[in-house]
């Protein structure tokens, strides 16, 4: 991986991150999104919420969750009576990467190294806002955080103790449960991730 931006060491609050962040060229992918996509969401928030990648919809309004996965996610929290407020929602990486067809940007699967680069990123996250708990959303989630490549058929549901008494819960991602077609399959996933995303609450209360 390439050293990290020079000044982010420094960063002493999220503020000063999202502006280093945004000035981000350690991987190629900052040269076709439109900005970067930091973190959202309370500095003091006890339930970390890690997704993929910044989609279309995020990559326009710099913000993370807020397309079709987003809205998935706000169901499911909805459900389960957990607050968006209260959660810091970020993406394991912070730019969209995508490929052209025709007009439309179709989402490409960030690579691991991708994934490990931006890891840094990350990585403070985590130590700024110094969550309770949090909760990878898919595989490219569970890698930023453990650097590891891990099934999330295997991982979910599962507790991982980290450094501090943090603690890790894998569950999968939102736009699994959007694109699952058959309907006992969707209603067991969507089962499950409600299942997740409650223990997860519970456990940051
Ligand atoms: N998918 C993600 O993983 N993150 C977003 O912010 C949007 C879509």
């Amino acid at each position: 991986a390439p050293a990290p931006t020079p000044d982010a060491a420094e960063a002493q609050n999220l503020a000063d991150l999202r502006a280093q962040l945004a000035a981000c060229e350690n991987c190629p992918l900052h040269r076709d999104a439109t900005q970067t996509v930091c973190g959202a969401g309370p500095t003091n928030a006890r339930l970390m919420i890690v997704a993929e990648q910044p989609g279309d919809q995020e990559d326009l309004a710099g913000a993370p969750l807020v397309g079709p996965a987003g809205r998935v996610f706000d169901e499911a929290l909805r459900r389960v009576g957990c607050a968006r407020d209260d959660i810091y929602v970020t993406n394991a990486v912070k730019h969209f990467k995508f490929t052209l067809k025709g007009k439309r940007r179709i989402h490409a699967k960030p690579s691991a190294g991708e994934i490990d680069i931006c890891s840094w990123w990350l990585r403070r996250e985590v130590e700024l806002v110094r969550p309770k708990i949090i909760v990878a959303m898919g595989a490219s989630a569970l890698r930023g955080l453990t650097g590891e490549t891990l099934p999330v058929r295997e991982s979910r549901g599962k507790l991982i103790e980290l450094a501090e008494g943090r603690r890790l819960l894998t569950t999968t991602h939102p736009a699994y449960l959007l694109r699952l077609q058959d309907e006992q399959e969707k209603r067991l996933a969507w089962r499950a991730f409600l299942d997740d995303l409650a223990q997860a609450a519970q456990l940051a209360a």
